[in-house]
């Protein structure tokens, strides 16, 4: 139920794997789902709406009895727990089943393959299928329980959105030296790629290069000076492009001193992450 991104990739990967599939809209179709259901008792029902929209369709499809025994309801969050499915009658096994890749649009059943799925159920029978469905898809099934869940979609939050972010603040920073958002992009891209691929080859510690990993203070805090310049002539101003830098860096520092970096060198970075380069510069004035 739900026929957006997450939905109907799912959908077209179910179909592709060899499954009956029944793709029925979420707004007004739980009517439509509780006559499916009559002939299709042993199904599983996906709930691929937005997150804040599960607790309650689950309580449509209680209030409108479209829940015959033997039917399972799953939800695709990768945030919540099972609790959000309370609504629905006892005795119906609920679970979800998160893939851990981005959907922004519908995209082809390859999409899933490779990728990890996070699993959880209300009961071993439930589990078992969710994990042959995610391997039907390709995918590679991990039990994710209630408590750690919170905790791994924080995880790909920071893998997946926020390397979009660290992307566009790329971007800003050679649109502000006149490059076309095409340029930008075209030029950064094949750099993140190459950083990811060492990171996928040899893990995050020994893939980290730059400044801050090889204790160059100077470089750091020339950055830090002209990102602090940008900051204070872009209309926005607040220190948001230095201020992601330094918070960055004391992160890239704390990987770097795991790679060997020694403590001298440590230490002098770290103070030029903290020092207040603004400050410095309004000094110099
Ligand atoms: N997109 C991703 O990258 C991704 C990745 C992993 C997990 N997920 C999870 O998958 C689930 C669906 O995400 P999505 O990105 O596919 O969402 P989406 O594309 O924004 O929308 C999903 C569908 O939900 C229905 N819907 C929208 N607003 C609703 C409302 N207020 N009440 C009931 N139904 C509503 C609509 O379907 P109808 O027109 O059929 O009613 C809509 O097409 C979420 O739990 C999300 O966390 C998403």
């Amino acid at each position: 139920m739900g026929r957006g991104n997450l939905g109907r990739s799912l959908a077209r990967a179910f179909r592709r794997a060899g499954h009956r599939v029944l793709l029925t809209p979420a707004r007004h179709g739980v009517q439509a789902l509780g006559r499916a259901l009559l002939s299709r008792r042993r199904s599983v029902v996906f709930l691929t709406v937005p997150d804040g929209a599960i607790e309650s369709l689950a309580g449509e499809i209680a209030a409108a009895g479209a829940t015959p025994s033997g039917a399972a309801f799953v939800h695709c969050s990768g945030a919540l727990g099972l609790g959000v499915l309370d609504g629905l009658p006892r005795g119906h096994a609920v679970g979800s089943f998160h893939p851990l890749q981005s959907f922004p649009e519908p995209r082809p059943p390859e999409a899933f393959r490779g990728s990890l799925v996070a699993i959880d159920a209300s009961s071993d029978a439930l589990r078992r299928r969710l994990q042959r469905l995610a391997r039907d898809l390709g995918a590679k099934p991990r039990n994710v329980r209630e408590a750690e869940r919170v905790v791994y979609h924080a995880a790909a939050v920071f893998a997946s959105n926020y390397l979009v972010a660290l992307a566009g603040e790329a971007v800003e920073l050679l649109r502000a030296i006149g490059w076309t958002e095409r340029e930008a992009v075209a030029g950064l891209v094949p750099l993140m790629q190459g950083a990811l691929a060492e990171v996928a080859r040899r893990g995050p510690t020994v893939a980290l290069t730059g400044p801050v990993r090889r204790g160059d203070v100077e470089t750091v805090t020339r950055h830090l000076e002209a990102l602090a310049g940008l900051d204070s002539s872009s209309r926005r101003g607040g220190g948001r492009k230095a201020d992601v830098y330094r918070m960055l860096g004391r992160t890239a520092l704390e990987i770097a001193k795991k790679a060997g970096l020694d403590t001298a060198a440590a230490e002098r970075v770290d103070r030029a992450l903290t020092r207040d380069v603004a400050a410095t510069r309004r000094r110099r004035r």
